[in-house]
């Protein structure tokens, strides 16, 4: 699989040098406290307030900082969400991405380098099918089910992050279990699920895992396009004698399973 980190933090990024790295507005706002940003985060309130700015104005401009920070230390993509408030309407869900890359584009950065982070709803699917219409690239976010995934392939967008933790947490919640061995988990289950079915269809979504809550979830979706993953589990994985490696070249073999690869289908 190829690793994507799930943070803004440049130097868990600059450590793992994953090819791509994924955010969302609380990522941002944890990053934007991180030392390394504190002459951007003062130079961007600043020219906000000076500019008359809300906070709503202030966020997309460090996200677009930020993200503009990413796009110099990943050789790949940056993910940039887009308010999941507006995860109902498409209108405002294509005016906002939109208008990121608009700042992006301002900052020198190519729509090219960034995947706009929108949420798989009826509408946040159309939105991405009129965004790749203007060459912007989305990634589909808080995937759930299969018949979820396919509305987005069918839709033609570029990737896909089907959830692997949000599910297992419901299921622990729902059944008042304490968790369940890898092979028994309702959030692997899903991934694989839409894995194979992207696979056997000739798809060409790219389907990155996402939403991990252990580094064994991690290695149990080792084979799939992608996964992202947070910068603990990705220490935890590194501490583990090879086991980052056998993630990110999974035809090496897992202990736990034998990786998803095309042979599979
Ligand atoms: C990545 O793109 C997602 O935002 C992330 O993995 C979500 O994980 P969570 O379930 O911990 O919010």
């Amino acid at each position: 699989s190829v690793v994507v980190a799930d943070t803004g933090d440049i130097e868990a990024i600059r450590k793992y040098q994953p090819q791509d790295c994924t955010t969302n507005p609380s990522l941002i706002l944890k990053a934007a406290q991180l030392t390394g940003y504190a002459q951007l985060l003062s130079d961007t309130q600043r020219e906000v307030d000076q500019a008359g700015g809300d906070i709503d104005t202030l966020i997309d401009r460090l996200t677009v900082r930020i993200g503009g920070e990413l796009t110099r230390i990943v050789p790949g993509y940056v993910s940039t969400e887009v308010d999941a408030r507006l995860s109902f309407d498409t209108d405002k869900m294509i005016a906002k991405a939109r208008h990121l890359i608009e700042l992006y584009e301002q900052d020198g950065i190519s729509r090219d380098r960034i995947l706009i982070k929108v949420a798989a709803t009826w509408e946040g699917i159309q939105a991405a099918r009129a965004l790749k219409e203007d060459g912007i690239r989305c990634n589909l976010t808080l995937i759930f089910s299969l018949e979820q995934a396919i509305a987005c392939a069918q839709a033609g967008v570029y990737l896909i992050s089907p959830f692997v933790g949000r599910i297992t947490d419901w299921y622990k919640k729902s059944q008042g279990v304490e968790g369940f061995a890898v092979d028994q988990d309702p959030g692997i289950q899903s991934v694989r699920t839409i894995y194979r079915h992207f696979k056997a269809h000739g798809y060409d979504t790219v389907v990155m895992g996402a939403s991990f809550r252990s580094a064994a979830q991690v290695e149990a979706l080792a084979g799939c396009d992608r996964l992202t993953v947070s910068p603990q589990l990705l220490a935890e994985l590194a501490a583990d004698e090879g086991k980052l490696e056998r993630v990110l070249t999974p035809e090496a073999g897992s202990e736990t399973e034998a990786p998803l690869t095309e042979a599979d289908f």
